[in-house]
């Protein structure tokens, strides 16, 4: 069964989905680990619902980016995870962790990329009054929401939408795209 490790930072909407799916029958995986870089975030107690092993770390004790990238990468070849999801990771992946894990790290963003990356792309997009965004997963490398684009799906901001309609929307998409995605993911043989 393909292993999955889910990072996320925030309210954890893309990771329930993704457990929902694999609960449904719709996804055959093993949500195995959560990771979480924030003390208190939503994601935590919803992952210790599920009773899914979870370890929240503090960037800043750590000497350097290498140093949590190392235990975490211990963390991820102990359980023998294939696939790290960032779902609302709001932290760069070095070196570290994308050497052993290249093509393995999978990223969602709300727009349509290379359009809006970084923080709030709901809210840059909104803000430019652009009529249509979207959804984007693809595979991480050392950029900001950069990296070969895996699928997308466009959203159309209709006049009179608030920002909160738009987020609404995106939500809708991202909880349906990043499970069919995952779907289609294989187990590779070379072991990490
Ligand atoms: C999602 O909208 C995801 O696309 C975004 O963070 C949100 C997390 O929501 N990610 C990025 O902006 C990455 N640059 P969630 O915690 O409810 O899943």
């Amino acid at each position: 069964m393909m292993k999955l490790a889910v990072f996320a930072s925030g309210t954890g909407s893309n990771f329930d989905a993704i457990v929902h799916a694999i609960q449904n029958g719709e996804l055959d995986a093993e949500v195995t680990m959560l990771v979480c870089d924030r003390v208190g975030a939503p994601v935590i107690e919803k992952a210790q619902n599920y009773e899914i092993d979870t370890i929240v770390f503090s960037a800043n004790v750590y000497e350097s980016k290498a140093q949590y990238e190392e235990a975490l990468l211990k963390d991820c070849r102990e359980r023998g995870i294939d696939y790290i999801i960032l779902a609302g990771f709001m932290r760069l992946i070095g070196p570290t962790l994308l050497e052993p894990y290249r093509n393995r790290i999978l990223n969602i963003h709300p727009s349509l990329l290379p359009a809006f990356p970084g923080k709030d792309a709901i809210g840059q997009a909104f803000d430019q009054q652009v009529k249509i965004t979207g959804v984007t997963v693809h595979f991480v490398d050392e950029g900001m929401d950069t990296g070969p684009i895996i699928e997308q799906e466009a959203v159309r901001i209709e006049d009179g939408d608030t920002k909160d309609d738009v987020v609404r929307k995106i939500q809708a998409i991202e909880h349906k795209l990043y499970p069919s995605v995952i779907r289609t993911l294989k187990i590779k043989e070379e072991s990490i």
